[in-house]
């Protein structure tokens, strides 16, 4: 089945063990990779706690309620230790990882200070990478050649390269560069021979950040895509990692505003309240800002965080209360504020009889000090996933994208806590544990 997350046998002893070092290896090392590497080096070094984190913080409840079976996600499924980690990233701009650190200004001086060693001594293999598909960025550690297919071949390079180098037993993507300008799904996305033949013709519609996603799969390497770019969201990519027996997923990580929308909208409708119409607005200062104030990449974003609200809500269920609201999305570069976005959320709602409320939230919050557990947990997750078989799609972590992929025809799952539930017993069905429906009635059977 194309897509399919589903494991034939629940055998927990049918996963391979998280023996050996794994790369975690980012396209970008900009403000959320970086403040990703320098947080788990801190933890490593007992400086910091992985707040934000659930494959290092939450707990998991086994069995019935009266059983107190309630272990840390890590303790109970096999995950990659923290200290078997190396770091490794592509970025066209040369910075290495203390100095992007330093110009992305989300960690103080004091942090970055006494891990400042190990953040130099990660330094970006050159980028693929075009200004035509991040009009904003300049950068001249880039790569050459005679095509694009040429360039994902040196990918695939870089990618044993790192291996070997350091000696690991496996190796995960996550994409943390920025975001591409908006391209639409085209017959050279159709199957992997359209792709292929379109690397090779330096088609317009290929751009950069497939290229890693189909160097990583045929290097058998799984691929999370932290930005909206369709990367490894079309019918060829998924074709390709069903064949290389590969975990993907994506798209873009749930942090801030859209985070709250999936918290807040499944209340509304848990309520049977309507919603008038939501306006959304964001002011950040940072380089991801920057990129996002040129229309073509805010397209793509756009087209991300617009989708949560019709699927949370559904209005062809409910027309009386979703069908006609207005949804605005809009963000501002304001440099300014940096990396600490703020975002304002107006939400009109009605309730008994039709009358108007107003729900109105400010959240003054820090993008990448939100975004670093994220990919963590991704990496992590992905790496377990493709030792425990899964292969394709991976739904059950939808629970950290704006925009998540599911199978052709699906209606992807926006709800977090829907989200949460599915992932939470996808790890229960991995390990051979029963699912946790909620049901209760045998806690009061006479
Ligand atoms: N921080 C959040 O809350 C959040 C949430 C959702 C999505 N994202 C996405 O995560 C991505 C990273 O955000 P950021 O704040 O770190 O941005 P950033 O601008 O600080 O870093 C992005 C880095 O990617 C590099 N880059 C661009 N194209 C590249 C390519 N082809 N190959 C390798 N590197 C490339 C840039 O040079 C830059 O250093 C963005 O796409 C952003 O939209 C961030």
């Amino acid at each position: 089945m194309q897509g399919s997350s589903a494991r034939d046998s629940r055998d927990s002893r049918d996963i391979r063990p998280a023996s050996g070092k794994l790369g975690i290896l980012t396209a970008g090392l900009g403000a959320v990779a970086t403040t990703f590497m320098a947080g788990v080096e801190s933890i490593r070094r007992g400086y910091s706690q992985p707040i934000g984190s659930l494959t290092q913080m939450a707990t998991i409840r086994l069995g019935k309620r009266t059983d107190q079976r309630a272990p840390l996600i890590r303790d109970f499924v096999p995950l990659a230790s923290l200290d078997d980690i190396v770091f490794g990233a592509w970025d066209p701009i040369p910075d290495d990882a203390l100095t992007a650190a330093r110009k992305a200004g989300v960690l103080e001086a004091a942090d970055l200070e006494r891990i400042a060693d190990f953040m130099k001594a990660i330094e970006p293999m050159p980028a693929v990478f075009e200004n035509k598909y991040v009009t904003r960025i300049n950068g001249e550690n880039v790569k050459r050649g005679k095509n694009k297919r040429e360039l994902a071949e040196q990918l695939r390079q870089d990618l044993r390269d790192f291996k070997a180098k350091h000696g690991l037993d496996r190796m995960v993507i996550v994409w943390c560069a920025s975001t591409e300008v908006y391209i639409r799904p085209g017959p050279q996305h159709a199957t992997l021979e359209a792709f292929e033949r379109a690397m090779e013709a330096n088609d317009e519609a290929i751009a950069p950040s497939m290229l890693y996603a189909w160097a990583a799969l045929m290097e058998g390497v799984p691929f999370a895509n932290g930005a909206p770019n369709l990367t490894v969201d079309m019918p060829c990519m998924i074709q390709l990692a069903n064949e290389k027996g590969v975990p993907i997923s994506g798209k873009d990580f749930k942090t801030g505003q859209t985070w709250m929308k999936t918290v807040i909208a499944p209340g509304i409708k848990a309520r049977m309240l309507g919603l008038a119409g939501w306006y959304s607005t964001n002011i950040l200062g940072n380089r991801d800002g920057e990129v996002l104030d040129d229309p073509a990449s805010f397209k793509t974003k756009e087209e991300s965080k617009l989708s949560v609200l019709h699927t949370v809500l559904q209005p062809e269920l409910y027309p009386e209360l979703y069908d006609s609201f207005s949804h605005v999305v809009r963000i501002n570069y304001y440099p300014p504020r940096g990396d600490n976005k703020e975002g304002w959320d107006n939400i009109d709602i009605f309730g008994w009889m039709g009358y108007p409320m107003q729900i109105k939230v400010n959240f003054l919050c820090r993008d990448s000090i939100l975004a670093a557990p994220l990919v963590l947990d991704l990496a992590l997750f992905s790496d377990f996933a493709q030792r425990a078989g899964m292969k394709g799609i991976q739904e059950w972590l939808s629970f950290y994208y704006k925009s998540p992929m599911a199978a052709p025809g699906l209606q992807p799952e926006h709800d977090l806590f829907i989200q949460q539930t599915k992932l939470k017993n996808t790890l229960r069905h991995l390990m051979g544990e029963e699912q946790i429906t909620h049901l209760g009635l045998e806690y009061y059977a006479s």
